[in-house]
Protein backbone atom coordinates (compact mmCIF):
# COMPACT_ATOMS: atom_id res chain seq x y z
CA UNK A 1 0.00 0.00 0.00
CA UNK A 2 0.78 3.66 -0.22
CA UNK A 3 0.36 6.58 1.76
CA UNK A 4 -1.91 8.58 -0.50
CA UNK A 5 -3.72 9.88 2.04
CA UNK A 6 -0.27 11.87 3.72
CA UNK A 7 1.07 12.85 -0.07
CA UNK A 8 -2.46 14.24 -1.17
CA UNK A 9 -2.97 16.21 2.25
CA UNK A 10 0.15 17.89 1.31
CA UNK A 11 -1.91 19.58 -1.99
CA UNK A 12 -5.13 20.10 -0.34
CA UNK A 13 -6.87 17.48 -1.96
CA UNK A 14 -8.74 14.82 -0.01
CA UNK A 15 -9.79 11.12 -1.45
CA UNK A 16 -13.35 9.85 -0.62
CA UNK A 17 -13.82 6.17 -0.01
CA UNK A 18 -17.08 5.87 1.58
CA UNK A 19 -17.60 2.45 3.70
CA UNK A 20 -13.54 2.32 3.94
CA UNK A 21 -13.70 -0.18 0.52
CA UNK A 22 -9.69 0.64 -0.35
CA UNK A 23 -8.15 2.29 2.56
CA UNK A 24 -6.33 1.27 5.08
CA UNK A 25 -6.79 3.14 8.08
CA UNK A 26 -3.37 1.67 9.57
CA UNK A 27 -0.69 -0.83 9.25
CA UNK A 28 -1.07 -4.05 11.32
CA UNK A 29 0.90 -7.33 12.44
CA UNK A 30 -2.13 -9.16 13.73
CA UNK A 31 -3.89 -10.79 11.21
CA UNK A 32 -3.53 -11.44 7.17
CA UNK A 33 -6.54 -12.11 5.21
CA UNK A 34 -6.27 -12.85 1.43
CA UNK A 35 -10.17 -12.16 -0.04
CA UNK A 36 -9.81 -13.95 -3.15
CA UNK A 37 -7.77 -16.59 -2.44
CA UNK A 38 -10.02 -17.48 0.75
CA UNK A 39 -6.70 -17.44 3.16
CA UNK A 40 -7.01 -16.22 6.94
CA UNK A 41 -3.89 -16.07 9.47
CA UNK A 42 -3.70 -14.94 12.88
CA UNK A 43 -0.05 -13.92 13.55
CA UNK A 44 1.26 -15.74 10.78
CA UNK A 45 -0.52 -19.44 11.63
CA UNK A 46 -3.50 -20.55 8.99
CA UNK A 47 -7.03 -20.44 10.40
CA UNK A 48 -7.64 -24.31 10.24
CA UNK A 49 -4.82 -25.77 11.80
CA UNK A 50 -5.55 -22.97 15.14
CA UNK A 51 -9.16 -23.98 15.02
CA UNK A 52 -8.52 -28.01 14.62
CA UNK A 53 -5.22 -27.82 17.21
CA UNK A 54 -5.54 -24.75 19.49
CA UNK A 55 -7.80 -23.54 22.22
CA UNK A 56 -9.33 -20.07 22.50
CA UNK A 57 -7.45 -19.58 25.57
CA UNK A 58 -3.97 -19.95 23.27
CA UNK A 59 -4.99 -18.28 20.45
CA UNK A 60 -6.47 -15.32 22.60
CA UNK A 61 -2.60 -15.56 23.93
CA UNK A 62 -1.30 -15.61 20.17
CA UNK A 63 -3.42 -12.52 19.49
CA UNK A 64 -2.67 -10.46 22.32
CA UNK A 65 0.97 -11.25 22.55
CA UNK A 66 2.13 -12.09 19.12
CA UNK A 67 3.53 -15.71 19.74
CA UNK A 68 2.13 -18.72 20.76
CA UNK A 69 2.53 -19.53 24.73
CA UNK A 70 5.05 -21.57 26.13
CA UNK A 71 3.32 -24.47 28.10
CA UNK A 72 4.34 -22.16 31.94
CA UNK A 73 2.98 -19.23 30.08
CA UNK A 74 0.15 -20.42 28.79
CA UNK A 75 -0.64 -22.24 32.79
CA UNK A 76 0.26 -18.57 34.15
CA UNK A 77 -2.35 -17.36 31.46
CA UNK A 78 -4.99 -18.84 32.13
CA UNK A 79 -4.38 -18.80 36.10
CA UNK A 80 -4.79 -15.15 35.98
CA UNK A 81 -8.17 -15.26 33.77
CA UNK A 82 -9.59 -17.42 36.45
CA UNK A 83 -8.69 -15.63 39.29
CA UNK A 84 -10.86 -12.52 37.73
CA UNK A 85 -14.00 -14.32 36.82
CA UNK A 86 -15.85 -13.13 39.86
CA UNK A 87 -18.10 -9.91 38.82
CA UNK A 88 -17.65 -6.90 41.70
CA UNK A 89 -21.18 -7.66 44.06
CA UNK A 90 -22.60 -4.30 43.14
CA UNK A 91 -22.52 -4.65 39.50
CA UNK A 92 -25.01 -7.80 39.78
CA UNK A 93 -27.40 -5.44 40.56
CA UNK A 94 -27.15 -3.37 37.40
CA UNK A 95 -28.77 -6.47 35.85
CA UNK A 96 -31.72 -6.01 37.60
CA UNK A 97 -32.28 -2.27 35.89
CA UNK A 98 -32.89 -4.12 32.66
CA UNK A 99 -36.48 -5.29 31.34
CA UNK A 100 -36.49 -8.95 31.39
CA UNK A 101 -37.05 -8.88 27.39
CA UNK A 102 -33.94 -6.69 27.01
CA UNK A 103 -32.16 -8.02 24.05
CA UNK A 104 -28.19 -9.48 25.88
CA UNK A 105 -26.28 -7.04 23.64
CA UNK A 106 -27.16 -3.74 25.00
CA UNK A 107 -27.13 -5.54 28.50
CA UNK A 108 -23.38 -6.47 27.67
CA UNK A 109 -21.79 -3.30 26.34
CA UNK A 110 -23.50 -1.22 29.25
CA UNK A 111 -21.82 -4.08 31.69
CA UNK A 112 -18.56 -3.94 29.88
CA UNK A 113 -19.03 0.19 29.88
CA UNK A 114 -19.81 -0.04 33.56
CA UNK A 115 -16.01 -2.03 34.26
CA UNK A 116 -14.75 1.79 33.93
CA UNK A 117 -16.79 3.23 37.11
CA UNK A 118 -16.08 -0.47 38.80
CA UNK A 119 -12.36 -0.81 38.30
CA UNK A 120 -10.99 2.32 38.20
CA UNK A 121 -7.70 0.38 38.96
CA UNK A 122 -6.64 -0.30 35.29
CA UNK A 123 -7.84 2.68 33.27
CA UNK A 124 -4.83 4.01 32.01
CA UNK A 125 -3.89 3.15 28.79
CA UNK A 126 -0.19 4.50 28.79
CA UNK A 127 0.68 2.18 32.10
CA UNK A 128 1.32 -1.51 30.82
CA UNK A 129 0.69 -3.11 34.27
CA UNK A 130 -2.81 -1.04 34.34
CA UNK A 131 -3.46 -2.50 30.26
CA UNK A 132 -2.23 -5.75 31.38
CA UNK A 133 -4.72 -5.92 34.38
CA UNK A 134 -8.02 -4.65 32.08
CA UNK A 135 -7.09 -7.21 29.40
CA UNK A 136 -7.29 -10.00 32.01
CA UNK A 137 -10.26 -8.79 33.89
CA UNK A 138 -12.01 -8.49 30.29
CA UNK A 139 -11.13 -11.83 28.89
CA UNK A 140 -12.21 -12.94 32.43
CA UNK A 141 -15.45 -11.52 33.16
CA UNK A 142 -17.02 -11.30 29.48
CA UNK A 143 -18.49 -14.75 29.82
CA UNK A 144 -19.59 -13.63 33.85
CA UNK A 145 -21.31 -10.40 31.72
CA UNK A 146 -22.62 -12.72 29.05
CA UNK A 147 -23.95 -15.71 30.96
CA UNK A 148 -25.61 -12.86 33.71
CA UNK A 149 -27.34 -11.18 30.58
CA UNK A 150 -29.15 -14.51 29.56
CA UNK A 151 -30.19 -15.46 33.06
CA UNK A 152 -31.69 -12.22 33.42
CA UNK A 153 -33.69 -12.77 30.16
CA UNK A 154 -34.55 -16.13 31.40
CA UNK A 155 -35.67 -14.92 34.82
CA UNK A 156 -33.41 -17.26 36.90
CA UNK A 157 -30.84 -16.83 39.62
CA UNK A 158 -27.29 -15.77 38.45
CA UNK A 159 -24.55 -18.66 38.66
CA UNK A 160 -20.95 -17.75 40.50
CA UNK A 161 -18.00 -18.84 38.12
CA UNK A 162 -16.51 -22.12 39.00
CA UNK A 163 -12.70 -21.48 38.39
CA UNK A 164 -12.02 -25.52 38.37
CA UNK A 165 -13.54 -25.45 35.19
CA UNK A 166 -11.89 -24.57 32.10
CA UNK A 167 -12.93 -21.02 29.87
CA UNK A 168 -15.85 -22.30 27.60
CA UNK A 169 -17.21 -25.40 30.26
CA UNK A 170 -17.52 -22.42 33.24
CA UNK A 171 -19.44 -20.19 30.20
CA UNK A 172 -21.86 -23.03 29.78
CA UNK A 173 -22.18 -23.96 33.17
CA UNK A 174 -22.95 -20.31 34.38
CA UNK A 175 -25.52 -19.35 31.24
CA UNK A 176 -27.28 -23.43 31.47
CA UNK A 177 -27.02 -24.71 34.71
CA UNK A 178 -28.73 -24.40 38.39
CA UNK A 179 -28.20 -23.45 41.74
CA UNK A 180 -29.26 -26.97 43.11
CA UNK A 181 -28.67 -28.65 40.29
CA UNK A 182 -25.52 -30.37 38.82
CA UNK A 183 -24.44 -29.67 35.17
CA UNK A 184 -22.34 -31.79 32.95
CA UNK A 185 -21.63 -29.89 29.81
CA UNK A 186 -21.07 -32.38 26.84
CA UNK A 187 -17.44 -32.25 25.62
CA UNK A 188 -18.20 -31.98 22.20
CA UNK A 189 -20.33 -29.18 22.83
CA UNK A 190 -17.74 -27.61 24.71
CA UNK A 191 -14.89 -28.57 22.06
CA UNK A 192 -17.29 -27.10 19.03
CA UNK A 193 -18.13 -23.83 21.19
CA UNK A 194 -14.09 -23.49 21.70
CA UNK A 195 -13.71 -23.62 17.83
CA UNK A 196 -15.76 -21.27 16.98
CA UNK A 197 -15.01 -18.81 19.15
CA UNK A 198 -10.88 -18.93 17.84
CA UNK A 199 -12.95 -18.79 14.12
CA UNK A 200 -14.30 -15.88 15.47
CA UNK A 201 -11.04 -14.13 17.30
CA UNK A 202 -10.11 -11.89 14.96
CA UNK A 203 -10.48 -10.49 11.58
CA UNK A 204 -8.72 -7.31 10.72
CA UNK A 205 -10.58 -3.83 10.55
CA UNK A 206 -13.40 -4.83 10.47
CA UNK A 207 -16.35 -2.73 11.63
CA UNK A 208 -16.33 -3.47 15.53
CA UNK A 209 -12.53 -3.22 15.57
CA UNK A 210 -12.14 -0.31 13.64
CA UNK A 211 -14.98 1.22 16.06
CA UNK A 212 -12.62 -0.11 19.35
CA UNK A 213 -9.45 1.28 17.57
CA UNK A 214 -11.29 4.87 16.50
CA UNK A 215 -12.72 4.77 20.21
CA UNK A 216 -9.43 3.49 21.74
CA UNK A 217 -7.58 6.90 19.63
CA UNK A 218 -8.67 9.63 21.77
CA UNK A 219 -6.64 7.63 24.91
CA UNK A 220 -10.19 6.34 26.37
CA UNK A 221 -10.02 3.21 28.25
CA UNK A 222 -9.94 -0.21 26.80
CA UNK A 223 -13.15 -0.98 29.13
CA UNK A 224 -15.01 1.55 27.04
CA UNK A 225 -13.74 0.87 23.82
CA UNK A 226 -14.59 -2.59 24.02
CA UNK A 227 -17.89 -2.00 24.81
CA UNK A 228 -18.01 1.05 21.92
CA UNK A 229 -17.01 -1.97 19.69
CA UNK A 230 -19.53 -4.51 21.24
CA UNK A 231 -22.06 -2.10 19.81
CA UNK A 232 -20.64 -2.32 16.43
CA UNK A 233 -20.72 -5.75 16.46
CA UNK A 234 -25.01 -5.72 17.01
CA UNK A 235 -25.48 -4.49 13.63
CA UNK A 236 -27.75 -7.45 11.56
CA UNK A 237 -24.94 -6.32 8.71
CA UNK A 238 -21.94 -7.28 10.57
CA UNK A 239 -22.33 -9.88 13.93
CA UNK A 240 -25.75 -9.78 13.81
CA UNK A 241 -25.96 -11.37 10.79
CA UNK A 242 -25.77 -15.01 12.48
CA UNK A 243 -29.23 -14.02 14.29
CA UNK A 244 -30.68 -13.13 11.00
CA UNK A 245 -29.77 -16.12 9.20
CA UNK A 246 -31.77 -18.12 11.66
CA UNK A 247 -34.45 -15.52 11.67
CA UNK A 248 -34.09 -16.20 7.71
CA UNK A 249 -34.30 -20.05 7.90
CA UNK A 250 -37.32 -20.13 10.05
CA UNK A 251 -38.68 -17.89 8.17
CA UNK A 252 -38.46 -19.62 4.42
CA UNK A 253 -39.47 -23.33 6.55
CA UNK A 254 -42.66 -21.39 7.91
CA UNK A 255 -43.35 -20.05 4.30
CA UNK A 256 -43.06 -23.90 3.43
CA UNK A 257 -39.44 -24.43 2.68
CA UNK A 258 -39.18 -22.56 -0.81
CA UNK A 259 -35.61 -21.69 -1.03
CA UNK A 260 -35.84 -21.23 -4.65
CA UNK A 261 -38.53 -18.60 -4.36
CA UNK A 262 -36.74 -16.78 -1.07
CA UNK A 263 -33.47 -16.34 -4.27
CA UNK A 264 -36.16 -15.23 -6.72
CA UNK A 265 -36.69 -12.34 -4.36
CA UNK A 266 -33.18 -11.73 -2.83
CA UNK A 267 -32.03 -11.49 -6.94
CA UNK A 268 -35.13 -9.47 -7.47
CA UNK A 269 -34.29 -6.98 -4.45
CA UNK A 270 -37.80 -6.96 -3.01
CA UNK A 271 -38.67 -5.34 -0.04
CA UNK A 272 -34.61 -5.30 0.18
CA UNK A 273 -34.28 -9.06 1.02
CA UNK A 274 -30.69 -10.38 1.09
CA UNK A 275 -29.37 -13.72 1.53
CA UNK A 276 -28.23 -13.19 4.88
CA UNK A 277 -24.74 -14.89 5.80
CA UNK A 278 -23.77 -14.60 1.99
CA UNK A 279 -21.15 -12.27 0.78
CA UNK A 280 -18.48 -10.43 2.62
CA UNK A 281 -16.20 -7.01 1.60
CA UNK A 282 -12.91 -8.99 2.05
CA UNK A 283 -13.63 -12.05 1.05
CA UNK A 284 -14.47 -13.13 -2.68
CA UNK A 285 -14.23 -16.57 -2.30
CA UNK A 286 -15.66 -19.24 0.08
CA UNK A 287 -15.08 -17.69 3.56
CA UNK A 288 -12.03 -19.93 4.88
CA UNK A 289 -13.89 -20.39 8.49
CA UNK A 290 -17.38 -21.26 6.37
CA UNK A 291 -15.90 -24.44 5.16
CA UNK A 292 -14.89 -25.85 9.12
CA UNK A 293 -17.99 -24.35 10.18
CA UNK A 294 -20.34 -26.59 7.69
CA UNK A 295 -18.87 -29.12 9.17
CA UNK A 296 -19.30 -28.71 12.39
CA UNK A 297 -22.64 -27.87 11.66
CA UNK A 298 -23.39 -31.70 10.19
CA UNK A 299 -21.31 -33.30 13.18
CA UNK A 300 -23.18 -31.34 16.03
CA UNK A 301 -26.60 -31.36 14.69
CA UNK A 302 -26.19 -35.32 14.03
CA UNK A 303 -24.74 -35.61 17.78
CA UNK A 304 -27.95 -33.18 19.54
CA UNK A 305 -30.59 -34.52 16.67
CA UNK A 306 -31.47 -31.12 16.51
CA UNK A 307 -33.75 -29.34 13.66
CA UNK A 308 -32.30 -30.87 10.81
CA UNK A 309 -35.14 -29.41 8.82
CA UNK A 310 -33.57 -25.74 8.81
CA UNK A 311 -30.03 -27.46 8.04
CA UNK A 312 -31.78 -29.23 5.06
CA UNK A 313 -32.81 -25.62 3.77
CA UNK A 314 -29.70 -24.01 4.85
CA UNK A 315 -27.74 -26.59 1.79
CA UNK A 316 -30.43 -26.18 -0.17
CA UNK A 317 -29.90 -22.35 -0.50
CA UNK A 318 -26.02 -22.75 -0.61
CA UNK A 319 -25.76 -25.15 -3.71
CA UNK A 320 -28.53 -23.06 -5.56
CA UNK A 321 -26.83 -20.07 -5.00
CA UNK A 322 -23.49 -20.96 -6.09
CA UNK A 323 -24.83 -22.19 -9.17
CA UNK A 324 -26.77 -19.04 -9.90
CA UNK A 325 -25.46 -16.26 -11.85
CA UNK A 326 -26.35 -13.60 -9.98
CA UNK A 327 -24.52 -14.63 -6.81
CA UNK A 328 -21.28 -16.02 -9.15
CA UNK A 329 -20.90 -12.60 -10.69
CA UNK A 330 -20.76 -10.43 -7.27
CA UNK A 331 -18.77 -13.12 -6.12
CA UNK A 332 -21.26 -13.52 -3.16
CA UNK A 333 -20.33 -16.94 -1.11
CA UNK A 334 -21.60 -18.29 2.06
CA UNK A 335 -19.57 -16.33 5.27
CA UNK A 336 -18.93 -17.45 8.59
CA UNK A 337 -22.26 -16.89 9.83
CA UNK A 338 -24.48 -18.94 7.70
CA UNK A 339 -23.79 -21.50 9.56
CA UNK A 340 -22.99 -20.61 13.34
CA UNK A 341 -26.53 -20.44 14.35
CA UNK A 342 -27.38 -23.89 13.51
CA UNK A 343 -24.89 -24.83 15.85
CA UNK A 344 -25.42 -22.27 18.20
CA UNK A 345 -29.25 -23.49 18.47
CA UNK A 346 -28.41 -26.86 18.81
CA UNK A 347 -26.53 -26.40 21.67
CA UNK A 348 -29.73 -24.32 23.17
CA UNK A 349 -28.48 -21.17 22.72
CA UNK A 350 -31.67 -18.56 22.32
CA UNK A 351 -31.44 -16.48 18.66
CA UNK A 352 -30.68 -13.55 20.96
CA UNK A 353 -27.43 -14.90 22.47
CA UNK A 354 -25.86 -15.56 19.24
CA UNK A 355 -24.44 -12.08 18.68
CA UNK A 356 -22.92 -12.15 22.76
CA UNK A 357 -21.18 -15.71 21.11
CA UNK A 358 -19.14 -13.73 18.93
CA UNK A 359 -18.47 -10.74 21.14
CA UNK A 360 -16.89 -13.81 23.72
CA UNK A 361 -15.27 -14.80 20.33
CA UNK A 362 -13.93 -11.30 18.92
CA UNK A 363 -12.82 -9.74 22.45
CA UNK A 364 -8.91 -11.47 22.20
CA UNK A 365 -8.93 -9.35 18.62
CA UNK A 366 -10.38 -6.29 19.80
CA UNK A 367 -7.56 -6.20 22.52
CA UNK A 368 -4.84 -7.02 20.88
CA UNK A 369 -5.53 -4.04 18.59
CA UNK A 370 -6.11 -1.50 20.57
CA UNK A 371 -2.95 -2.64 22.21
CA UNK A 372 -1.06 -2.51 18.74
CA UNK A 373 -2.83 1.05 18.30
CA UNK A 374 -1.37 2.07 21.30
CA UNK A 375 2.35 0.47 21.12
CA UNK A 376 2.64 2.43 18.10
CA UNK A 377 5.03 5.65 18.30
CA UNK A 378 3.41 7.29 15.32
CA UNK A 379 -0.40 6.81 16.51
CA UNK A 380 -2.77 9.48 16.30
CA UNK A 381 -6.61 10.06 16.94
CA UNK A 382 -8.95 9.06 14.33
CA UNK A 383 -10.68 11.92 12.97
CA UNK A 384 -11.27 10.99 9.09
CA UNK A 385 -12.29 14.33 6.88
CA UNK A 386 -15.41 14.73 4.25
CA UNK A 387 -16.66 16.22 1.62
CA UNK A 388 -19.45 18.96 2.41
CA UNK A 389 -22.27 19.00 0.17
CA UNK A 390 -24.09 21.63 1.89
CA UNK A 391 -25.13 25.30 1.91
CA UNK A 392 -22.11 27.62 1.33
CA UNK A 393 -22.48 30.91 3.31
CA UNK A 394 -25.85 32.10 4.32
CA UNK A 395 -27.09 34.59 6.22
CA UNK A 396 -29.02 34.60 9.94
CA UNK A 397 -32.83 35.50 10.31
CA UNK A 398 -34.46 36.05 13.42
CA UNK A 399 -37.35 33.90 13.97
CA UNK A 400 -39.96 36.30 12.96
CA UNK A 401 -37.90 37.05 9.72
CA UNK A 402 -38.27 33.37 8.30
N1 LIG B 1 -27.67 -11.13 -0.69
C1 LIG B 1 -27.99 -10.61 -1.89
N2 LIG B 1 -27.25 -9.71 -2.56
C2 LIG B 1 -26.12 -9.32 -1.97
C3 LIG B 1 -25.70 -9.82 -0.71
C4 LIG B 1 -26.52 -10.76 -0.08
N3 LIG B 1 -26.19 -11.27 1.10
N4 LIG B 1 -24.53 -9.24 -0.37
C5 LIG B 1 -24.22 -8.42 -1.38
N5 LIG B 1 -25.17 -8.46 -2.35
C6 LIG B 1 -25.17 -7.74 -3.62
C7 LIG B 1 -25.51 -6.27 -3.42
O1 LIG B 1 -26.89 -6.05 -3.51
C8 LIG B 1 -24.75 -5.65 -4.58
O2 LIG B 1 -25.46 -5.90 -5.76
P1 LIG B 1 -25.64 -4.74 -6.88
O3 LIG B 1 -24.25 -4.50 -7.38
O4 LIG B 1 -26.60 -5.31 -7.87
O5 LIG B 1 -26.22 -3.56 -6.16
C9 LIG B 1 -23.47 -6.49 -4.66
O6 LIG B 1 -23.83 -7.77 -4.15
C10 LIG B 1 -22.29 -5.93 -3.87
O7 LIG B 1 -22.69 -5.83 -2.52
P2 LIG B 1 -22.29 -4.65 -1.54
O8 LIG B 1 -23.44 -4.38 -0.62
O9 LIG B 1 -21.72 -3.50 -2.33
O10 LIG B 1 -21.09 -5.32 -0.75
P3 LIG B 1 -20.47 -4.82 0.63
O11 LIG B 1 -19.06 -5.21 0.60
O12 LIG B 1 -20.77 -3.37 0.86
O13 LIG B 1 -21.29 -5.62 1.73
C11 LIG B 1 -21.92 -7.27 3.29
C12 LIG B 1 -20.80 -6.73 2.39
C13 LIG B 1 -22.43 -6.16 4.21
C14 LIG B 1 -21.36 -8.40 4.15
C15 LIG B 1 -23.05 -7.79 2.39
O14 LIG B 1 -22.57 -8.84 1.56
C16 LIG B 1 -24.27 -8.25 3.18
O15 LIG B 1 -25.12 -7.44 3.52
N6 LIG B 1 -24.38 -9.58 3.49
C17 LIG B 1 -25.47 -10.10 4.31
C18 LIG B 1 -25.20 -9.80 5.78
C19 LIG B 1 -24.11 -10.70 6.36
O16 LIG B 1 -24.11 -11.90 6.15
N7 LIG B 1 -23.21 -10.07 7.13
C20 LIG B 1 -22.11 -10.79 7.78
C21 LIG B 1 -20.80 -10.30 7.27
S1 LIG B 1 -19.52 -11.31 7.89
C22 LIG B 1 -19.36 -10.89 9.50
O17 LIG B 1 -19.59 -9.81 9.96
C23 LIG B 1 -18.84 -11.97 10.30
Amino acid sequence: GIELGKLLATTGYTTLDGGFVNTASTKSAITYIDGDAGILRYRGYPIDQLAKESSFIEVSYLLIYGELPTSDQLEDFTDRIRRHTLLHEDLKRFFDGFPRNAHPMPVLSSAVNALSAYYQDSLDPFDPEQVELSTIRLLAKLPTIAAYAYKKSVGQPFLYPDNSKGYVENFLRMTFGLPAEPYEADPEVINALDMLLILHADHEQNCSTSTVRLVGSSDANLFTSISGGINALWGPLHGGANQAVLEMLDRIKDEGGDSADFLRRVKNKEDGVKLMGFGHRVYKNYDPRAAIVRETAHTILQKLGSNDELLEIALKLEEAALADDYFVERKLYPNVDFYTGLIYRAMGFPTRMFTVLFALGRLPGWIAHWQEMHQDPAGKIGRPRQIYTGYTEREYKGVNGR
